[in-house]
Order: C-alpha cells, then sequence, then structure tokens
C-alpha cells in the first residue's frame, strides 16, 4: 500500500453558528462541534483508507474559546498518524474575525478513527509519511496518544505502555 501524506487527508468544513445550535449564553453548544469534528475527521479518516471508517474513541478535546452566535467556524482535519487499521485525527477549529477576516484558534481535538471492511472488521491503512515540523511533532506523540487511549478503555494493561512508561522514567 502507498504511503500517503497529511495532505492527502486534510479535510476543511467552514460553516456559519445559527441560533438552534447554540446553548442560552448564545455560544455554539458543545455536541454540535463535537459532531461537526466528527465529521470532518470522517472524511479525513476517509480519503486516508480509502475505506468505511468508524470512529472509535475521542481522545482529546479543549474547548479553550467560546464560538459566538454568527461566527464563521472553520473545522481543519489531517491524519497525524497511521496505525495498522486504526488512524489518529487531529482536528484545529478557527473562528474568522467579522471585520479583519483574522483567523483565531478556538479549539482543538484528536479523535481515533478505524478502517473496516463491508462486515465492519478492522482493515490495513496506508502509512503516513509527515512533512511539516507540526506534522512531525504529532506524529512523534501519537503512539503515546494511542496507548494511553487503550489504558483508559481497558484494552491495553499499564505495564505494557512503553511509550507513557518511558515518558514517567525520563
Ligand atoms: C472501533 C472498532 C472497529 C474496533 O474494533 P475492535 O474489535 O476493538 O478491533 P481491534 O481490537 O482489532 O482494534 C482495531 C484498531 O482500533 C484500535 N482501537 C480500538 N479501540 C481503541 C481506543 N479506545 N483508542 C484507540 N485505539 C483503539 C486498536 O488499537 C486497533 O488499532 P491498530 O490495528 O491500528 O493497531 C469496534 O469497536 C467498533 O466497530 N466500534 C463501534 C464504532 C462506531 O460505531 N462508532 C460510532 C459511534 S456511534
Amino acid at each position: 500500500m502507498q504511503s500517503k501524506t497529511p495532505s492527502d487527508s486534510r479535510t476543511i468544513m467552514t460553516d456559519m453558528v445559527l441560533p438552534s445550535e447554540t446553548n442560552p449564553l448564545n455560544n455554539l453548544f458543545g455536541g454540535e462541534l463535537l459532531a461537526r469534528m466528527d465529521r470532518a475527521a470522517s472524511i479525513a479518516a476517509r480519503r486516508h483508507s480509502r475505506r468505511i471508517t468508524v470512529t472509535a474513541s475521542v481522545n482529546h478535546v479543549a474547548f479553550n474559546r467560546s464560538v459566538p452566535l454568527g461566527s464563521v467556524v472553520t473545522v481543519e482535519a489531517a491524519v497525524s498518524r497511521a496505525f495498522k487499521t486504526s488512524m489518529e485525527i487531529f482536528i484545529d477549529v478557527w473562528i474568522e474575525d467579522r471585520i479583519s477576516g483574522e483567523r483565531v484558534k478556538a479549539n482543538e481535538a484528536i479523535y481515533t478513527f478505524v478502517a473496516v471492511d463491508d462486515t465492519g472488521t478492522p482493515t490495513d491503512v496506508p502509512k503516513l509519511e509527515p512533512e511539516s515540523d507540526l506534522e512531525k511533532e504529532r506524529f512523534e506523540a501519537a503512539l503515546r496518544r494511542k496507548q494511553l487511549s487503550l489504558v483508559l478503555a481497558g484494552k491495553l494493561k499499564p505495564n505494557e505502555a512503553t511509550e507513557l512508561r518511558a515518558l514517567f522514567m525520563n
């Protein structure tokens, strides 16, 4: 299988925040943002693997900044590392200033998707070759995050999480 770069899967979705999508403070409802990120991440995973992909876990979400009603929101997703059948997807969320057009980073998240065949059985995905410094940084840390996610899900024993153990030994 030919390896791919993060640019091959990069998915950019821009949309507005409508009144039906806000909380009582007139900011974007967190669940709505999770759904938008899940959709963008799903497309990125599909572009990388060219398979059916399912969300296996949401590893990290940081709602650092609220997103007011009427904001123009851009969700940018790309595969940050591919393992055997799973892919880590990094999602950056930007808000556009109405007057200047300047983009400000609002939130970020990390999802894990698994490529499956028609019966739902996990299937192999192409390797990922990071290019930029940021892509390389995200790639390097992804195995640690995968092990943490598996430990939290009860699918990996803590003493088998070699990358995590190395982190705490240093
Ligand atoms: C995701 C799913 C396919 C994994 O199936 P499984 O039987 O656990 O399969 P495996 O143990 O072979 O794991 C497959 C891959 O997922 C990874 N994985 C499974 N659970 C994970 C988790 N919680 N965090 C990170 N990676 C995980 C495994 O490490 C493995 O990765 P690798 O092959 O790249 O090394 C299965 O649990 C599923 O179909 N879940 C429902 C998905 C869904 O419907 N999502 C939408 C929610 S509404």
